[in-house]
């Protein structure tokens, strides 16, 4: 639904507002929607130390999963930009990397659903959504060390 995933994509804006980036200066937001309702978000965590990065999509899913909501999600929005003043931007829509797309297929797998990931420019205006089984195909999850049927 369109209404749902603007919604999204306005939460991952704001998170990407939090976003520490000081090495990159790329701010990226994750917003998660739970079978609830409830939306869950998370901005990239960056280290001087530059390869032990959090992804926003990483630090979103640590959320719920320290929650006990790992088996909860319903739907994603990621967005990414670059800051100016308070206004992301950037024209290009923002895709998980592969580690992201990972990580989101251990919570798509334990909560039975093939989430709908809606990838978001900086700006907002331009929007790709795919399942995550587009995204990733043929993954190795849970199901395969026999934890789901
Ligand atoms: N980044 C994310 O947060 N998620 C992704 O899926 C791709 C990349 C972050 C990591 C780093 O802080 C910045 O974007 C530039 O790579």
């Amino acid at each position: 639904m369109t209404e749902t995933r603007d919604t999204l994509i306005d939460a991952a804006r704001d998170a990407a507002n939090r976003a520490y980036a000081p090495y990159s200066g790329f701010h990226v937001g994750a917003a998660l929607l739970l079978k609830n309702g409830d939306v869950v978000t998370g901005a990239n965590v960056e280290n001087a130390s530059y390869g032990l990065t959090l992804c926003a999509e990483n630090a979103a899913v640590a959320k719920i999963a320290n929650e006990g909501w790992i088996g909860e999600l319903a739907e994603v929005a990621i967005v990414g930009g670059r800051p100016d003043g308070d206004a992301l931007i950037g024209s290009d829509p923002v895709h998980p990397c592969g580690r992201c797309r990972q990580i989101l297929n251990e919570a798509a797998e334990r909560s039975k659903t093939d989430i709908l990931v809606h990838c978001a420019s900086g700006d907002g205006k331009t929007v790709k959504s795919y399942r995550l089984s587009e995204l990733l195909p043929a993954a190795f999850g849970p199901k395969d060390l026999g934890l789901i049927d």
